[in-house]
């Protein structure tokens, strides 16, 4: 199949997924309509174009969480990459470094942190999620810092997991039950069991070792899951400020009041995120929030956004409304499960082309250049139609 955007390869990665697998990439909380206001966001943007501007030589080079990037991206954490394809994450890590951007390794991930960072010498981030036992995190802090890991991400939107529906429909539970629509579900996906499934469920391997965990994913869900700690507030940025001497983002952010907070508590930036559209459904969309955040940015504090980003002109529109840059979730997955190593370079590549032609085409020719100018604040409303069905 032709890959020609980063909806055809998400098609791929359907037909290549079993449902269960599918649905845990792609699915929102209950109804998906905060995934569809991701989407609807970014589609109710029109740009205002600047012609007449020298866009022979245009630079996407910028900075994230200090660090020089290509173009203003990251890929962000997703956790039980294994799912899709053996060795992900050092794959999605190399693919980052490739493109000379960052990845983030869930604390969900499916391979050791060590190990990502011997696939790969680039710039390398931690996503945090908290258990109640402080030691686990405090271990992964650690080990990610002896393995020159540069920047924290701290999610925050994650007390409890959403309500996935889709979980009871295609029976995924942690550990999986073999049960006959699970059986059914993956011998109809022979190339996919051939190719993962054949090598058993992927452990969450980070967690257990932090968590002095032995192999088995039912401890290893209980621990990330029903031991999350829920009491988590705003103090305790300062005990993670004691375990972690790089930079501290945190991620999760709905609302401007709550991206103060973490400058009040001197994040070094924050990502404006609903979790794809998988935690609270009937939440905002980042974007909704992005230009008011930035307006409230302390100087050097940078707004990373995610959530819905298909296109270089979703990047483009997230830039000019003041984001530094876009983690991306779903998109790289979908090369990921596609094609491997080849996919996730190949949704890579599409993305900063898109991007590169989306600039000249507005006139722009860096990323300073890429302000709130270049949107259109009259654009007749759009009926909008989303490219990501729930
Ligand atoms: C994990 O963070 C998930 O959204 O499944």
């Amino acid at each position: 199949m032709v890959h020609s955007n980063v909806a055809d390869y998400r098609e791929s990665a359907r037909r290549y997924l079993p449902d269960f697998a599918w649905s845990y990439l792609e699915g929102g909380a209950e109804d998906a309509v905060t995934m569809r206001r991701n989407r609807a966001a970014y589609e109710a943007i029109a740009f205002a174009p600047q012609v007449l501007v020298d866009v022979s030589r245009i630079s996407t080079q910028t900075t994230l969480a200090g660090n020089p990037a290509a173009w203003p991206a990251v890929i962000g954490p997703t956790g039980l990459n294994g799912l899709y394809c053996r060795g992900a994450e050092e794959t999605l890590a190399r693919a980052a470094h490739a493109a000379g951007l960052p990845f983030a390794l869930s604390t969900a991930s499916t391979s050791l942190l060590e190990d990502v960072r011997a696939a790969s010498d680039g710039d390398l981030w931690l996503q945090l999620y908290v258990q109640q036992d402080r030691r686990i995190a405090e271990d992964i802090m650690a080990r990610a810092q002896a393995a020159r890991f540069s920047t924290l991400l701290l999610t925050v939107d994650t007390p409890v997991t959403g309500q996935r529906d889709h979980y009871a429909r295609t029976g995924f539970t942690l550990p999986l039950r073999w049960t006959p629509t699970l059986l059914w579900d993956i011998a109809r996906h022979p190339r996919w069991l051939a190719t993962v499934g054949v090598h058993g469920v992927p452990q969450l391997v980070n967690l257990a070792r932090s968590a002095q965990l032995g192999p088995g994913i039912e401890a290893q869900a209980a621990a990330l899951g029903r031991q999350m700690d829920t009491s988590l507030d705003w103090r305790d940025i300062a005990w993670l400020r004691r375990h972690w001497h790089g930079k501290i983002f945190i991620k999760g952010i709905q609302t401007a009041a709550d991206a103060a907070s973490a400058f009040a508590h001197e994040a070094d930036g924050v990502v404006l995120s609903n979790h794809g559209g998988r935690q609270l459904d009937g939440a905002q969309s980042p974007l909704d929030i992005l230009a008011h955040t930035a307006s409230i940015a302390p100087r050097g504090a940078d707004i990373l956004v995610d959530g819905g980003i298909r296109r270089g002109s979703d990047i483009a529109k997230a830039v000019a409304l003041g984001a530094r840059g876009v983690l991306l979730g779903r998109a790289p997955l979908y090369g990921l499960a596609a094609n491997g190593g080849d996919g996730v370079r190949g949704v890579l590549a599409l993305l900063r082309n898109e991007l590169d032609i989306c600039m000249r085409l507005l006139g722009c020719t860096s990323m300073a250049a890429l302000t709130a100018d270049r949107l259109a604040t009259h654009a007749a409303p759009l009926n909008v139609t989303t490219t990501t069905p729930a």
